[in-house]
């Protein structure tokens, strides 16, 4: 019989994920009510914004304003995306007590995406983590993208998979560093159930389920390939994973990449296999509707597309 987590963690990342990949350039205000009707929703930890260089990603150039302008809830986690030391600083400044930082499994996607091979950017995240967590004690995420499959790889060889031992050797790295919870990134929503637990087999010898998240991203919209993964994660005792409401989201350095998991979708599917969230779908739904309406385009979540 398989036995499922009795309750899972979801890391909301609409704000940042879903946010930084529109085309249009959202008003700080609307990503403020955006962050706030989602914080009514019992969301455990959303991931507000973003502090990297306003050069690569305009979209979230306003990370500063954004921070300082949400209503935090208590209990609810806010972390931002943080690529060197300027972004920890920024970030602390606009008043962040919890940060993610994020590198990846791919050379090719890392120079794309931070300009950086992986051990360069390994090297940029000491200085980081010494002032964010030796410092200060902060609570530090790791992001480590391509865990399956990488764009730029796929160019050279459209049969070539990630190795999973290169993803471990990442997230070894990241865990020496002192990095509480690493997030394994899906980041062009290439993995099949078999992929996710081919790599889930290698880490688990090492690393236990409260270290590890997964990101999926539903680039294609099959939705169902996405849940099933995500269920074959959970099989293995993964209990955190990451969402973004009405499937925003993508990353602008990964080609085609268009969504991410839709948290109405993953509520939905929980809750159904009666896995606690502690998120009231209803109120998730709210704040995809008012996002959407701000974007002036139909969100990709299949439970919001029902009007149920
Ligand atoms: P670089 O050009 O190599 O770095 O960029 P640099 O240090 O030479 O900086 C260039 C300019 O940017 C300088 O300004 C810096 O001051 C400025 P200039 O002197 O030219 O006027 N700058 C900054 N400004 C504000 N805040 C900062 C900052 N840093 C530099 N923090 C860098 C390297 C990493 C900064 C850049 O490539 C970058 O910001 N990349 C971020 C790309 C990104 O955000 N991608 C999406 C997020 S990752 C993702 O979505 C995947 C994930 O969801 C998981 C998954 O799905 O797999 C997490
Ligand atoms: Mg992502």
């Amino acid at each position: 019989m398989t036995i499922y987590p009795p309750s899972v963690r979801i890391v909301e990342v609409g704000p940042r994920d879903g946010l930084q990949n529109e085309k249009m350039s959202v008003p700080t205000a609307d990503k403020i009510r955006f962050v706030n009707l989602l914080s009514e929703s019992g969301l455990p930890v959303i991931e507000a914004t973003s502090f990297v260089s306003p050069k690569s990603v305009p979209q979230l150039s306003d990370g500063d304003q954004v921070l300082r302008g949400i209503s935090r809830k208590a209990g609810v986690s806010y972390p931002v995306l943080v690529p060197n030391l300027l972004g920890l600083e920024r970030a602390l400044a606009a008043g962040a007590s919890e940060i993610a930082i994020f590198t990846a499994a791919s050379e090719l996607f890392n120079q794309h995406n931070i300009n950086a091979s992986i051990a360069e950017s390994l090297l940029r995240f000491e200085p980081v983590m010494k002032r964010a967590k030796a410092e200060l004690k902060l609570w530090v995420r790791g992001y480590v993208s391509t865990c399956f499959r990488c764009p730029y790889e796929l160019k050279e060889d459209p049969t070539k998979k990630i190795d999973p031992q290169k993803v471990f050797d990442v997230v070894q790295k990241l865990i020496d560093m002192g990095v509480d919870e690493i997030s394994l990134g899906d980041t062009i929503g290439a993995a099949e159930p078999d992929d996710v637990a081919r790599l889930l087999d290698i880490l688990l010898k090492r690393f236990s389920v409260d270290q590890l998240a997964v990101h999926f991203h539903d680039t294609y919209h099959f939705h169902e390939r996405t849940l099933k993964n995500v269920r074959k994660a959970l099989e293995m005792g993964i209990w955190i994973v990451d969402s973004s409401a009405g499937g925003l989201g993508g990353c602008p350095y990964a080609p085609g990449a268009s969504g991410n998991l839709a948290t109405e979708d993953l509520i939905h599917m929980l809750h159904g296999m009666k896995i606690d969230t502690g998120v009231d779908l209803a109120k998730v739904t709210d704040a995809s509707r008012f996002i959407s309406s701000v974007l002036r385009r139909p969100l990709t979540s299949r439970y919001l597309q029902s009007g149920a």
